[in-house]
Order: structure tokens, then C-alpha cells, then sequence
């Protein structure tokens, strides 16, 4: 064969060797070990042991809290937030605070916290209407939320 058509052959069969040795480097041992069919075997086999290993319970439910935070349980208690856990708003306890997962818990004070609930969404003949709903863009916008209004009683801050 001419030079010419030879040359570039070799380039194309380096690229497909280069390929190959980089799909043997990158292709985890235990993928795609049981079988041909690709609806069942796309995946790494150890992935499922992984999965297994996880921990699955993230949330500890408001009675744990309140075992420590007797305060917050106390002021919740009496107040319309009583069906709101508290990690709805302070995010999953997991092992929160015997370890650093999380040693302590995320406090959100943004309006975005609140405005999850207390948009007003207009939908008069929605369960959502049934939520006191303020209107974002008119109620004392640019200030926290929580600069006047206690999330835990959900009456006033004395000091607003
Ligand atoms: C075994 C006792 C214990 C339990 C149960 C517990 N906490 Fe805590 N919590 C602590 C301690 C200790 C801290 C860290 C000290 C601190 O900042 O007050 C903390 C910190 C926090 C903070 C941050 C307080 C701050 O001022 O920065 C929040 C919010 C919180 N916990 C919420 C919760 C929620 C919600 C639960 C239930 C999922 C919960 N805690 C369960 C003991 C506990
Ligand atoms: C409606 C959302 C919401 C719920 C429900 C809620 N929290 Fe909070 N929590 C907040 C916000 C927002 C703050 C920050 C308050 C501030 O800065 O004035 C806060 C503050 C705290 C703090 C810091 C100390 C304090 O009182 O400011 C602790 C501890 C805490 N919450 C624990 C709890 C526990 C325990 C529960 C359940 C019994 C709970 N929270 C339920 C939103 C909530
Ligand atoms: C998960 C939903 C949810 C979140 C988040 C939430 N709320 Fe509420 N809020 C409620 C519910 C439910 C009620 C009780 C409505 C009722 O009385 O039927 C309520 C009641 C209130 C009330 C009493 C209104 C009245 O007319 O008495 C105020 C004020 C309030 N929330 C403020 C806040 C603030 C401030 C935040 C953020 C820190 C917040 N809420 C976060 C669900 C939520
Ligand atoms: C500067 C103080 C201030 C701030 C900041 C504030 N509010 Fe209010 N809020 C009030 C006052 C005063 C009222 C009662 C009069 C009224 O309805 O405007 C009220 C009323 C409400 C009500 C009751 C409405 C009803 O129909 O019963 C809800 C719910 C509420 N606010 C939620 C929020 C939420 C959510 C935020 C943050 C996005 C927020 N507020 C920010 C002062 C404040």
C-alpha cells in the first residue's frame, strides 16, 4: 500500500488502541459483571452494597428535639407553627449533635424560609388558601421575616 494511506491507517488504529486502554484504566472491575443486557447490568455491582451501607434515617422528629430544646418545644407548643416539625425549617437532624453530621443545625432566617408557606398564591379554592398568605413584593419587603415575627410562637417579636 502507498505511504499515503498507510499513515493515516496507523494514526486511526492508535486512536482506537488509546481507546481501548483508557476504557480498561477507567472502567470500574465490577461493572457490567452480570450479564449482556443493558437494562440489568448498566451499573457497578459494589454500588449496591453501598446503597445498603447508607444510613437511611435522616429525620429524628420533633420529640427528639425537644428532649434538649425544651424552649423552643415549649413556645411551639402553644402556637399555630404546633404542625410544623422543626426540621421542616432547620433541614434533617441525622446524628445532630452526638457527631459533626451536623454538629449543630442550619438556623435559615431568609424570607425564602417563610415565603415556602406564606406566599400568597391566589388560589382561593386551594387548602393552600387556607394559610395566612402575605404578598411578597408588598409586605415590608427587604427585611427579614423574622425580624418581627418569632417562628417558633409565630406571634411578634416584643422588640418590632
Ligand atoms: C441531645 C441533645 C440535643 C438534641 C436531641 C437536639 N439538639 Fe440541637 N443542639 C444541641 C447542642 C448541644 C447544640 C449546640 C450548642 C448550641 O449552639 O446551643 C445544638 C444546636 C442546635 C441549633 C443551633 C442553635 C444556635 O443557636 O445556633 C439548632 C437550630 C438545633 N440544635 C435544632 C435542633 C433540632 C431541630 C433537633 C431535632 C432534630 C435538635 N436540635 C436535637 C443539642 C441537641
Ligand atoms: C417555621 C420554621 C421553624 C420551626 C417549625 C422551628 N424553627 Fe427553630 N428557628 C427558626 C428560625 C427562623 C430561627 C432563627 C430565629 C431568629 O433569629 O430570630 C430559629 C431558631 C432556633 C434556635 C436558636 C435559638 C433561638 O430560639 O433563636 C433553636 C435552638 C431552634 N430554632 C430549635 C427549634 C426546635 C427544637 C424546633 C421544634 C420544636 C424548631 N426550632 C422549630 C425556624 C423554625
Ligand atoms: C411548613 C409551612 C410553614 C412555614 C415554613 C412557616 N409557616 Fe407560618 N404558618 C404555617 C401554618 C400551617 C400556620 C397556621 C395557620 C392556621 O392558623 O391555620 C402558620 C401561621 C403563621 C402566622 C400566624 C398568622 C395569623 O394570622 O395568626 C404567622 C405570623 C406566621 N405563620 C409566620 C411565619 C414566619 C415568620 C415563618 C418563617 C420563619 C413561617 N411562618 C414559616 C405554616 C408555615
Ligand atoms: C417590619 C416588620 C415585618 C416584617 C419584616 C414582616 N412582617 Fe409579617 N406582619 C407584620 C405586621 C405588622 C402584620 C399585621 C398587619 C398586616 O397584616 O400587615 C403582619 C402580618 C403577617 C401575617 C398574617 C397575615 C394574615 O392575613 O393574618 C403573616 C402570615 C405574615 N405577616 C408573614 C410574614 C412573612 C412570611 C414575612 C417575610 C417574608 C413577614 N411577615 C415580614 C410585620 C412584619
Amino acid at each position: 500500500m502507498k505511504n499515503h494511506v498507510l499513515r493515516p491507517l496507523w494514526v486511526a488504529i492508535a486512536f482506537v488502541a488509546l481507546i481501548l486502554l483508557a476504557r480498561y484504566v477507567m472502567v470500574p472491575r465490577d461493572f457490567g459483571v452480570q450479564g449482556d443486557s443493558f437494562t440489568f447490568n448498566f451499573h457497578r455491582a459494589g454500588n449496591v452494597d453501598e446503597w445498603k451501607n447508607m444510613p437511611a434515617v435522616a429525620y429524628l422528629g420533633g420529640e427528639t428535639c425537644v428532649e434538649c430544646h425544651d424552649e423552643q418545644g415549649a413556645a411551639l407548643e402553644d402556637s399555630p407553627h404546633v404542625i410544623i416539625q422543626c426540621e421542616n425549617c432547620h433541614g434533617p437532624g441525622r446524628d445532630h449533635p452526638e457527631t459533626e453530621n451536623p454538629a449543630t443545625m442550619t438556623i435559615d432566617r431568609s424570607r425564602g424560609l417563610c415565603l415556602r408557606c406564606h406566599a400568597d398564591l391566589g388560589y382561593e379554592n386551594s387548602s393552600r388558601a387556607d394559610l395566612p398568605g402575605i404578598n411578597p413584593e408588598e409586605h415590608n419587603i427587604d427585611t427579614q421575616c423574622v425580624q418581627c415575627h418569632n417562628p417558633h410562637t409565630a406571634e411578634f417579636k416584643e422588640d418590632a
